[in-house]
């Protein structure tokens, strides 16, 4: 089934110069870019995003790490998208992650990942909410 799925490439991926390189990994895997846009994260949009780590000892440093520069907010649509992306993307610890994943490949830590993909089909729908408002 076509889904929908929200991306984010985190202030560090564009601090480093690697939008185009994470978007190639996308793009070279049949996945569309239907919706794209950078901008600097308000920390009412970090929040609300992270609402469900509200409360976690890490989410005042989420928040501080998504608003400190600009970052990419894109919309990728395909087959099965959002399981795609989010192996593409590997664990959520760039030091387990599986090889040529992107986080293996240009992950700084746990907290510094790199970049965002929506969990569900229902998370892409209201993530996508905060960002394409
Ligand atoms: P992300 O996929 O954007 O969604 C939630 C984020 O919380 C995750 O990436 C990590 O960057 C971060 N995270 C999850 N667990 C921890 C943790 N134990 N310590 C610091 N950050 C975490």
């Amino acid at each position: 089934m076509t889904e929908k799925t929200l991306v984010l490439l985190k202030p560090d991926a564009v601090e480093r110069n690697l939008i185009g390189n994470i978007l190639t990994e996308y793009e070279r895997n049949d996945l569309k870019v239907t919706d794209m846009k950078l901008l600097q994260a308000s920390s009412e949009m970090a929040e609300e995003h992270y609402v469900e780590h509200k409360g976690q000892p890490f989410f005042n440093r989420l928040v501080s790490y998504l608003t400190r520069s600009p970052l990419v907010a894109l919309v990728l649509e395909g087959e099965d998208v959002v399981n795609r992306v989010r192996t593409l993307n590997g664990t959520t610890d760039p030091e387990e992650s599986g090889d040529n994943t992107i986080r293996a490949l240009y992950g700084l830590s746990l907290s510094e990942n790199t970049v965002h993909a929506s969990d569900s089909p229902e998370s892409a729908a209201r993530e996508r909410s905060i960002w394409f408002a």
